[in-house]
This record gives structure tokens, sequence and C-alpha cells, in this order.
């Protein structure tokens, strides 16, 4: 199938502050040098974010780790789980139609998504809620025919309780992933032919089942806000007080909490950023355009050495640690986005809140 990017594109992409302190930590996963190891969760974290990759989110992906643009759409566009064209806004439905699907019934279950969403694979609902395509196998063959909808496995499915399962979606619930014909994960569909006293004394669900009911997040879109956002490798605060099963455990409700939560799960490793002793030719660019940073904050990244917009959309994650840490304000360049406000500003563009300052 050729896959290209989507016709119409929005005109820009950021990262919610929380997915972009997530995907800074990702980054320090790798050694200096190799950022562009980290495209994959990058793109992915993207995707989970909007439902689809869009060419500014592949591009802002692709700034953020140094790489050439079309480098990061050759991975985009090389992997199908990365969905280049909009999606319903409720559960995009991949049906497997490889050949054992296909031997038990995918054929009829593309038949009801047909009717039921839309006539063509890619194409969103009249409503805008739903979408679906054909895939190969996902590896699910003993429960075939299976459908994934969002980020779970719909399995043992007959064209009639796949046609329940969109009228349920589109009700606002969630029926349970796994089996839909009362099988309890891959034994024979005849019944168990041995071990059979495991029967009485299994849990409700299979495990895979009982994870993705723990989760909860078989349809959700991640925008960060749902804790723990974990950098173990970095999160030397959480080892000292007990390992990181202790920031695991904890699930702050608060946002305050969730912030100090976030605060000690993505401290990262400092690195001083390109500074300069004094202004370039034209002088200092006004740092006040970049909501966030007042005449106090700006006076300090000048001692700091740091004048212009394009110096600060270059930080990279250790970087903006640093910096972090010398202002005192942990989480405001994060939180307030100043990276991506200062790219905008340093090409000549303005942002809302610029505009505003402008009063434009
Ligand atoms: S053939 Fe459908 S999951 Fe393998």
């Amino acid at each position: 199938m050729l896959r290209r990017l989507h016709f119409e594109q929005p005109e820009s992409f950021a990262f919610t502050p929380e997915n972009r302190a997530w995907a800074e930590a990702q980054v320090t996963k790798y050694p200096e040098g190799r950022q562009a190891s980290a495209v994959i969760p990058l793109l992915w974290r993207a995707q989970e974010q909007e439902g689809w990759l869009s060419k500014p989110a592949i591009e802002h992906v692709a700034d953020m780790l140094g790489m050439d643009y079309i480098r990061a759409l050759e991975v985009a566009s090389f992997y199908f789980m990365f969905q280049l064209q909009p999606v319903g806004s409720v559960a995009h439905f991949q049906v497997c139609g490889t050949t054992p699907c296909m031997l038990c019934g995918s054929e009829a279950l593309v038949e009801v998504l047909q009717q039921k969403v839309a006539a063509n694979p890619h194409e969103v609902s009249a409503d805008g809620k739903f979408s679906w395509e054909e895939v190969e196998c996902l590896g699910a063959c003993s429960n075939a025919p299976m459908a994934q909808i969002g980020k779970d496995y719909y399995e043992d499915l007959t064209p009639e309780r796949l046609s329940e399962i969109i009228d349920a979606l589109g009700a606002g619930e969630v029926p349970v992933p796994g089996p839909q014909n009362g099988r309890y994960a891959s034994e024979p569909a005849s019944g168990l032919t041995s071990l059979t006293g495991y029967e009485s004394g299994r849990p409700q669900y299979n495990a895979s089942v009982a994870r993705a009911l723990e989760l909860g997040d078989t349809i959700k879109r991640i925008d960060g806000s749902e804790v723990p956002l974990r950098a173990p490798w970095l999160d030397a605060k959480a080892r000292a007080a007990g390992g990181v099963n202790a920031v695991k455990k904890a699930k702050p409700k608060s946002p305050e909490a969730r912030e100090e939560v976030l605060a000690a799960e993505t401290e990262m490793p400092e690195k001083a950023p390109e500074t300069l002793a004094k202004p370039r030719g034209g002088g200092a660019d006004d740092l006040k355009l970049i909501g966030g940073v007042g005449p106090k904050l700006e006076e300090k990244l000048n001692e700091m050495g740091i004048w212009h917009f394009d110096q600060i959309a270059r930080w990279t994650g250790p970087e903006v640690a640093w910096v972090d840490e010398r202002l005192k304000f942990k989480g405001r360049i994060t939180r307030d986005d100043w990276i991506q406000q200062a790219r905008i500003l340093a090409e000549g563009g303005e942002t809302e809140f610029s505009r505003r300052k402008k009063g434009k």
C-alpha cells in the first residue's frame, strides 16, 4: 500500500508539556550523538497524543532529535503502526486480514465496517467517530478472526459481535477486550482437554484482558497527564527513597503532587547550552515575547549568555535542565514550552502570546 502524508495538514504540532517532558527524558536513554534512536517512541507518543501523525508532528520530532525531516518521514511511512491520516475521534479499527483470520471470517468483519463506519479503509465515518483498515497478522491467530481496536485486541469476533462493539463504543462504552465468544484465552474452542481443574480457580479474565482493564486506556489518547510518567533511569531521588517501585505505586491526585512526581521522574543530567558573551550584531532579541519570560527572567537569561530566540530554540533536554537549575524555576521552561515558542519567533513568526504582547 502506498503510504504518504495526508493531503490536509494542521499548521503546527506541539507536545503537551507533560508529553514533552516524557519525550525529552526518552532521548536521554541514548548516548550523545545517537538521539535519533528515540525516533520511534517519540513518533508514537505524538500519535498517542493526536491520534495520527501529521507532517508538523513528524518534523517536530525530527527537530527534537536533530534529524533531517526525510529520515523521520522514512520511519513514519515505513511502519504500519503509524497513521498518516486522521482517524476516528473515538476508535480506529485494524482488522486482521491474513490467512487464518480470513479463513475464519475476517471478510465478513470488513463488510460490517464498510456498512457501519465508512465504505473505504482510512476514511473517517460521517460522525467523525470511527475509521478502519485491514492489516496483516497481529499475532493472535489462535483467536481468529480478530481486530485491534485502539490499543487492545478483540478476538473470536463475529460480524454481530463487532457490530455490537461499534455501537457500544459509539455510546461511550468500552467493551471488555479479549475473546468475544466466551473463550477464556486461546484454549481449544471446544473446551479444555487437559488441566481441566484449572477452570474453577482461575481469575475472571486472562492476564492480557485483566491488564487492559487495569490500564483502562483501550481507546484513550495520551496527553501525558496520566501519572506516573516515568524515567526510572534518571530517577535518582526515587531510588534513594526506596527504589523506582516507590514512584510506581504513588498516584498523586492533585496537580501540585503530579508536578512534583513529574519533576522528580524527569530529572535530567545537565549540560550547559551554547552561550554568548554578548548579543550578536543586531542586538539582543526581546525574550519577553516568550510567554513565561518576564523582565527578571530575561535579565537572568542574559546574564547566562542567552540573548537570542534561536539559542533557546536549540536547547536539548539536558540543556533545559541546566538552565532550569540556574533559573530556580523548575519545570517552567517545559511547562510554557519556551522552545516551541522560541522556534517560531526565531523564524520570524508570531505566537499567540507575542502577538498579544505587541498589541497586534
Ligand atoms: S492471521 Fe489474524 S492474527 Fe494472525
